[in-house]
């Protein structure tokens, strides 16, 4: 083979790893922010919105919070995978790390059946909408 040759063969054989790349981010699927606020807190019915009302129950079903907290920990977990439509990047790493760390710890503490940290931890997430949007939200 000569040198020539040999560049095209590389270069080609790192296009097909690309490629492959480029399959695997896609196989994940990971929603966009517009679909992750639709599910967590987009009106009354939204995953993080309707906690409130599974939380005044009495006594409190925590297979339902379980349930509820697994999905919002879920789809937390997917805001730092996105990119921020617009804002500092850095800013963006470090606030959707803390929002998902805080849906960790939520969906956690059901786990737990702890009450009073189920309520601290989705008080912040009720609380964290304007800050965020603010900076990232066109
Ligand atoms: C960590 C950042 C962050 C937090 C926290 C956050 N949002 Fe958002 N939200 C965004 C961004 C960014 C957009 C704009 C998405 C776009 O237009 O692509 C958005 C868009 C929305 C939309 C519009 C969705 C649509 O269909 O167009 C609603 C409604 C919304 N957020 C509600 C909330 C509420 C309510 C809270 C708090 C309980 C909240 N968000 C917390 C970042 C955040």
């Amino acid at each position: 083979m000569t040198r020539k040759l040999r560049n095209v063969a590389a270069a080609l054989a790192a296009g097909f790893v690309m490629v492959i790349g480029a399959g695997a981010a896609t196989l994940e699927e990971v929603p966009s922010i517009k679909e992750i606020m639709g599910k967590l807190n987009k009106g009354p019915d939204s995953l993080v919105q309707s906690l409130k009302k599974d939380l005044e129950v009495d006594p409190i079903d925590w297979n339902v919070v379980q349930d509820k907290t697994d999905e919002i920990a879920k789809y937390a977990g997917y805001m730092p995978k996105n990119e921020p439509p617009q804002g500092d990047k850095e800013s963006w790493a470090a606030i959707t790390k803390k929002y998902a760390g805080t849906a960790k710890k939520l969906a956690k503490a059901a786990k737990e059946k702890d009450l009073e940290a189920v309520t601290k931890a989705h008080g912040t997430m009720l609380k964290a909408c304007a800050k965020c949007h603010m900076e990232f939200k066109p």
